[in-house]
């Protein structure tokens, strides 16, 4: 992945139209230190409209690592991912598998809310390949800090910016694999999608499903 260099020379703010964030990641870094850099990141457009960064949650060496799309409208104002709807759904599920999220790292691909306004709402879009190649330094920093058992991939933004574009979470959701971020990684789909599904025989039987992938993270942790 190329990396554009730092720009200071003309005078501009470090992190402000940068390619990747990979200029901002500290050289020896550790979650605080991690977490603080992110905090100005401006690598893609997305700061302006986030309240702020969202970073991860959990501690160093977590087992694994969940991993998100983007902070929606709760997390842009807590500061914390999942903590809203899809959060909630998430806790259940988690605690339905027998994982303990306080074992958990909690992070997100892009971390920074993408949202167009709609009345007084702000309506969730979806990133772009541009901005999740700006933000994934974060998440190559968090994962080689924490170096997790294994990455959970919770919907297809995520599943993709670990084994690329051609992932089809639909075919492949389940199964533990390989990646080239982390030596485990499995992919389900994302808690809102669960949400969203209005018939509610179907939506219990998305949740058994989504507790069994996790269930299958769980079998590996012990
Ligand atoms: N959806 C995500 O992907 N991440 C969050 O933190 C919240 C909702």
């Amino acid at each position: 992945m190329a990396h554009v260099a730092r720009r200071t020379a003309a005078g501009r703010d470090p992190g402000a139209g940068a390619e990747t964030a990979a200029p901002l990641v500290p050289s020896q870094p550790t979650l605080p230190s991690l977490r603080e850099a992110a905090a100005g990141c401006r690598a893609c457009p997305l700061w302006e409209r986030g309240t702020q960064t969202v970073f991860g949650v959990g501690a160093a060496r977590s087992d694994v690592l969940l991993l998100g799309e983007q902070p929606g409208d709760m997390e842009d104002r807590a500061g914390k991912p999942f903590v809203g709807p899809a959060g909630q759904l998430l806790d259940r599920a988690l605690e339905a598998a027998g994982i303990d999220r306080s074992r958990a790292y909690v992070t997100n691909v892009v971390k920074h809310f993408k949202w167009e306004p709609r009345g007084k709402r702000r309506i969730h879009q979806k990133p772009d390949a541009r901005e999740i190649r700006a933000c994934l330094p974060w998440l190559e920093a968090e994962i080689a800090v924490v170096r997790p058992e294994i990455v959970v991939c919770l919907g297809a933004t995520a599943a993709q910016a670990l084994f690329g574009s051609a992932f089809r979470v639909t075919r492949e959701r389940g199964r533990v694999v390989a990646s080239p971020l982390a030596p485990r990684a499995l992919a389900t789909v994302h808690p809102a999608s669960i949400l969203r599904i209005p018939d509610q025989t179907q939506r219990q039987a998305e949740l058994s499903r989504f507790i069994e992938d996790l269930s299958a993270a769980a079998r590996l942790l012990g």
